[in-house]
């Protein structure tokens, strides 16, 4: 098997690393040798003769696993031409490169699809409606795919992504609580949040699965995170309670704090698909957060 990941330095792609250098959720018969991850140096995705050059002179995959992606929400909306060509165009590329060498792909994408209006947790066939410009090229990415691979691809939504790595809520909110006696932090935007070593360990997961090896299966997307509802005020004062910061957090109102992009309301995603279709167990969000904060103390 050849399995290439993309994003390597991103907290999926380096989630992804982690665990398959411990050699311990990988198949019997795969060696770590067997995944190749890759960053923009190899593979720049804003680049069509980039992504051609490098499947050009690379042997062919088995499982392509795009956790590479233009992830500035608020960025975007100023940089919505280079947001299109990475999270739509190259996915139209890498697909059809996918779909040329008889690979699987697994693709990732976000609960910002959907418009957030629903009251109830959304259904992978619940109809997106983004609303705003990170979220309309991932849809459009989804759609591509969609269209190029009917069969032998794979979607994940995600949604809140965190991890030891990087820049992401949880650092910013350790930083910004050490740093201040109180904030302020959105309490009418509901979600779960996605703990980024969890993901990781659902896709390894899927691609030992003997449903995700068999040929010609219908292309499909998935919804994931960890299990609970909560919003980020909510999130935020359990990051300072496990932390044992002291910082006040205060709610606020989307209205009094508002951001270049707009952001979905609710956008709780049901996980029954997955849970069934790949036997996935999934965690209670505050486990995940206590776990990801063990490790930051860890690093310090
Ligand atoms: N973060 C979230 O809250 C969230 C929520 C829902 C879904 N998702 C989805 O989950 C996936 C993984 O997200 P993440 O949080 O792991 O993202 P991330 O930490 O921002 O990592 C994205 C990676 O993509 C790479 N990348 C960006 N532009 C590129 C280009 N032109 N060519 C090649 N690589 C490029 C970045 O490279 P550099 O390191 O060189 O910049 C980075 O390593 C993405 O598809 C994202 O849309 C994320």
């Amino acid at each position: 098997m050849r399995i290439l990941v993309t994003g390597k330095n991103g907290q999926l792609g380096r989630s992804i690393q982690k665990i398959v250098n411990t050699g311990t959720k990988i198949d019997n018969n795969q060696s770590p040798n067997d995944f190749i991850f890759v960053g923009r140096e190899e593979l720049d995705l804003s680049s069509e003769s980039s992504i051609s050059h490098y499947f050009d002179n690379n042997d062919r995959f088995d499982v392509i696993i795009n956790c590479a992606a233009y992830t500035a929400v608020d960025k975007a909306e100023e940089e919505q031409e280079l947001a299109n060509q990475v999270n739509h165009l190259a996915v139209k590329q890498l697909t059809k490169i996918a779909k040329d060498q008889k690979a699987k792909l697994i693709h990732i994408s976000t609960d910002y699809v959907f418009d957030g209006e629903s009251n109830k947790p959304y259904l992978e066939t619940d109809t997106p409606n983004p609303i705003n410009a990170y979220s309309r090229t991932k849809l459009a990415g989804e759609k591509a795919l969609q269209t190029v691979m009917p069969m032998n691809a794979l979607v994940i939504r995600a949604s809140w992504l965190y991890s030891e790595y990087s820049n992401n809520f949880v650092s910013t909110m350790l930083r910004l609580g050490r740093e201040r006696d109180e904030l302020s932090v959105v309490n009418d935007q509901m979600g779960s949040p996605t703990y980024a070593a969890d993901l990781a360990d659902a896709i390894l997961e899927i691609i030992r699965h003997k449903k995700f090896r068999d040929l010609a299966q219908t292309t499909q997307i998935y919804n994931y995170s960890n299990e609970g509802e909560i919003s980020w005020h909510e999130f935020a004062k359990e990051i300072f309670k496990i932390g044992n910061i002291e910082c006040q957090v205060n709610p606020v109102t989307s209205q009094q704090y508002p951001t270049p992009a707009k952001r979905p309301r609710n956008t709780l995603m049901n996980k029954d698909k997955i849970v069934k279709v790949f036997n996935i167990k999934i965690s209670n969000w505050k486990s995940s957060l206590n776990t990801c904060m063990k490790i930051l103390k860890q690093q310090q």
